[in-house]
């Protein structure tokens, strides 16, 4: 975690960039955030713009390789996974733009999250459970929804998501969401209204 200048990242994963109700949420939290932290550092990263490769078996022998053993192909492997649990580590607070696409997170999230997800390196297990290693640090999730999924079987992101960051070691978690949005553009404009009366009382 950063020790001077505050430092956000925000992670937007919509399909369609800036223009996506989860980036425009996630950019209102970034807004508010501002507004408490003049100098502070943003960094963008955009999933969908630029993804991140999938798993694979080549990529899973590389990451369990020990690293004095590693061909430098997948020594540069191991360095991409790296420099993403680098930059989510040098943030103080992470917003994540979280839209539902059929029912889940975007796959280009889950393929982010099976880059971060590192025995020893994010997380290790002991006698008596896994124990996160990121560090705690403050995660605003931005979630955007064309349908009405809180507190319902159909939000399936809400746990998943929570559950992978405790698991690293990150408590300290907020939802932000616009649900219904595909019902009317009156519907739409009100749910983000309400996002926004949430977001102010997170910032105050
Ligand atoms: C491919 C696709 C799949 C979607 N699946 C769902 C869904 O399962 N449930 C839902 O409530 N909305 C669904 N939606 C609507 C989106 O959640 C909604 O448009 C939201 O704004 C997406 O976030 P974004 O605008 O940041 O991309 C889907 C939209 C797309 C484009």
């Amino acid at each position: 975690m950063s020790t001077q200048i505050p430092s956000l990242l925000k992670i937007n994963t919509s399909v369609f960039a800036d223009k996506g109700n989860s980036s425009v949420l996630a950019e209102n939290i970034v807004a508010a955030w501002r507004r408490k932290h003049p100098t502070g550092q943003v960094v963008t990263r955009d999933l969908a713009g630029s993804p991140v490769p999938h798993l694979d078996a080549t990529r899973i022998v590389a990451l369990s390789t020990p690293a004095a053993d590693r061909t430098p192909e997948q020594a540069a492997i191991v360095a991409e996974s790296d420099a993403l649990i680098d930059e989510l580590k040098a943030a103080d607070t992470i917003v994540l733009g979280l839209p539902m696409y059929n029912f889940g997170v975007p796959s280009q999230l889950k393929a982010y999250i099976d880059h971060l997800a590192r025995a020893g390196v994010t997380f290790r297990y002991t006698e008596t459970g896994p124990v996160g290693l990121i560090g705690d640090r403050k995660l605003v999730v931005a979630a955007a929804r064309g349908g009405i999924h809180l507190g319902q079987p159909s939000d399936t992101q809400t746990g998943f998501v929570k559950t992978f960051f405790n698991f690293l070691g990150i408590q300290n978690i907020e939802f932000v969401y616009a649900e219904g949005l595909a019902y009317s553009a009156e519907h739409k404009s009100k749910a983000f209204e309400q996002a926004q009366a949430v977001i102010e009382k997170l910032a105050a």
